[in-house]
């Protein structure tokens, strides 16, 4: 008789973490893990040019930037799959001789008068955004890559960096900031080739909450 009150004990025990487990666990998995965060980096514009557009490859509208054209195009959204409109999204990024057109870069490489260097766009209504650019170029120390930092009036919901995929990309695995993020979750950061679309990189982007 002793052991029916210690058996039930028992059950009621282990039912505690269940239940508090089981409605978090049917949560999370059915939803989207944030992209991971990245660092903001030196050369974030001291000044950020709000009138730029989403246009990085011309700075007078006549001239081309040097470099392989790559048009990146996303969708921003929330854990929880919902669209995200109205987000600031900025990027920045290297020429195409590999150097930032910020004060701070003493890169011996030379400056591109026709490219831009920072761009923004805003979501609409589906998340969508898009960017014309071309292609990041490895500097001493890091792989290509483009930095993204999303807001949405005035408060920062996420800074991140986007890698190339393939082989302009095989240079991600020697990257330290690359490496830092958790093996589960580092092609998160990988744009992806677009197969119908040469040339275009999809960077979807998940924020928290
Ligand atoms: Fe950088």
């Amino acid at each position: 008789m002793s052991a029916e009150p210690a058996a039930t004990r028992r059950r009621f025990v282990l039912s505690l973490p269940l239940l508090a487990v089981l409605p978090w666990s049917l949560c999370s998995a059915a939803a989207t893990p944030a992209t991971p965060a990245q660092m903001l980096g030196p050369f974030y514009p001291l000044q950020p040019d709000t009138a730029a557009g989403n246009d990085l490859t011309t700075v007078d509208g006549r001239g081309q930037a040097l470099g392989t054209p790559l048009t990146i195009v996303g969708r921003v959204q929330d854990t929880a799959g919902r669209a995200q409109a109205g987000v600031l999204v900025e990027i920045w990024q290297t020429n195409g001789h590999g150097r930032y057109h910020h004060p701070h870069d003493d890169s011996p490489v030379p400056l591109d008068p026709n490219f831009r260097g920072y761009g923004r766009a805003t979501t609409g209504s589906g998340g969508d955004y898009r960017f014309r650019t071309v292609m990041p170029v490895a500097y001493p120390g890091r792989t290509p890559h483009v930095h993204f930092r999303l807001s949405r009036g005035g408060r920062e919901l996420l800074v991140t960096q986007m890698y190339l995929p393939g082989e302009a990309g095989r240079q991600n695995q020697r990257d330290g900031l690359f490496m830092s993020v958790d093996a589960a979750v580092r092609a998160r950061l990988v744009g992806v080739a677009q197969a119908d679309a040469p040339g275009t990189l999809r960077f979807d982007i998940v924020i928290a909450p």
